[in-house]
């Protein structure tokens, strides 16, 4: 049994004394004891390594007391797995140096044993759960299919993804069999988190709003309600797809649990456009946070009093920035607890 069970609760669509309250990213680089660790390891290693990707993960909680924790890894640990070589450049970000780009490149995507390939996230999980004392829920997350081909055909991140959208739109059955591939090692993955652990999941589709609304159809919803599907008998299911409000309707329509919400609707949008029937994750401006203390407080409220304190998980609209004061995320945090 989870202590503090406000998010789950939330997640099921119970009554709450006040909305759960969690970050996108919360454990980064605003944070000082994120940025120990990061002197003296990279990227990959603070992911493998199950003692440091634990510590990571609850540096955040021991600080702010958040209603859950997100396991420290990345989305891109799945690529990693299906033999794509993934690089974390500091300063640049993702880089794969052997982008897919046809038909070849597809066939050499692999879909690997997830037990054996990334177990080191499995072993992350379970010291990550004897941290939390079974304080707070513990949440796994995965990229969606689209996300990831984004990077695997991109090569890198971009303003326009416009190599990934060109793939898909001139060679659209080798960008089906990724997608394919992608989702059944990510469903597979997804299982193997819950199994160790995890008591929800999140999937990000951060770049699902570089498509159309019917691009969007064909190339990253279908998919993402393919692991909606495969997982909603293991564990509640986020789907935060960032700038796709067009698809708010048929995404409540679906097994999800919850949907995140960017910065860029209401909430009173938000409630409309999914019939007021599900929960709703979301949507702080993530710059707003840089805005004075007194004025961050007040929107929160605002924030909660106009989703609703009910069916509502307090985030941001994205992950946290580097570069938001500690103070100010406290303050972030503290006005949901004082609600
Ligand atoms: O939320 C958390 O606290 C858990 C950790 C987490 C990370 N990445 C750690 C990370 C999560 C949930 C992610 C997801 C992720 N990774 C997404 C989806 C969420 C989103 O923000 O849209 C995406 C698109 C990625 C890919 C990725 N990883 C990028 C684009 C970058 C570089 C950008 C940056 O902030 O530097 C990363 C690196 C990364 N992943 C960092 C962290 C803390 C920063 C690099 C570092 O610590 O050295």
């Amino acid at each position: 049994m989870i202590k503090n069970d406000l998010f789950l609760r939330a997640l099921k669509g119970e009554e709450v004394k006040r909305p759960p309250v969690w970050m996108m990213r919360q454990a980064g680089r605003y944070l000082p004891e994120f940025m120990a660790i990061r002197e003296k390891y990279d990227f990959f290693t603070r992911c493998r390594t199950p003692e440091l990707a634990s510590e990571i993960t609850v540096q955040p909680i021991r600080r702010y007391g958040m209603d859950a924790a997100i396991l420290f890894s990345d989305i891109l640990v799945i690529p990693q797995a299906m033999n794509i070589e993934v690089q974390m450049k500091p300063n640049f970000g993702p880089y794969l140096p052997n982008p897919v780009r046809d038909q070849r490149g597809v066939d050499n995507v692999i879909i690997p044993d997830v037990h054996e390939e990334l177990d080191y996230v499995m072993q992350a999980i379970k010291a990550t759960k004897e941290l939390l004392n079974d304080e707070i829920p513990l949440i796994g997350f995965a990229g969606s299919p689209w996300t990831i081909l984004c990077y695997v055909v991109q090569g890198q991140g971009s303003k326009t993804f416009d190599k990934a959208k060109e793939f898909c739109f001139t060679q659209p059955l080798a960008a089906h069999q990724l997608l394919q591939k992608i989702t059944d090692t990510t469903i597979a993955y997804l299982k193997a988190k819950v199994a160790s652990g995890v008591n929800a999941v999140q999937i990000f589709d951060s770049w699902g709003g570089m498509l159309s609304p019917v691009d969007y159809q064909e190339f990253s919803w279908k998919y993402i309600n393919q692991i909606i599907e495969a997982l909603k008998d293991d564990a509640p299911v986020i789907s935060f797809a960032k700038g796709c409000w067009y698809a708010l309707e048929e995404m409540s329509n679906s097994n999800a649990s919850a949907l995140g919400i960017d910065w860029t609707v209401t909430p009173q949008f938000a409630r409309k456009a999914t019939n007021n029937n599900i929960t709703l994750q979301g949507n702080f401006d993530p710059v707003r946070l840089l805005s004075p203390p007194s004025v961050i407080k007040d929107m929160v409220k605002k924030m909660i009093d106009d989703f609703g304190k009910d069916r509502y998980i307090v985030n941001l609209g994205h992950g946290i920035l580097p570069h938001v004061p500690l103070e100010n995320a406290k303050v972030f945090i503290d006005a949901v607890k004082e609600y």
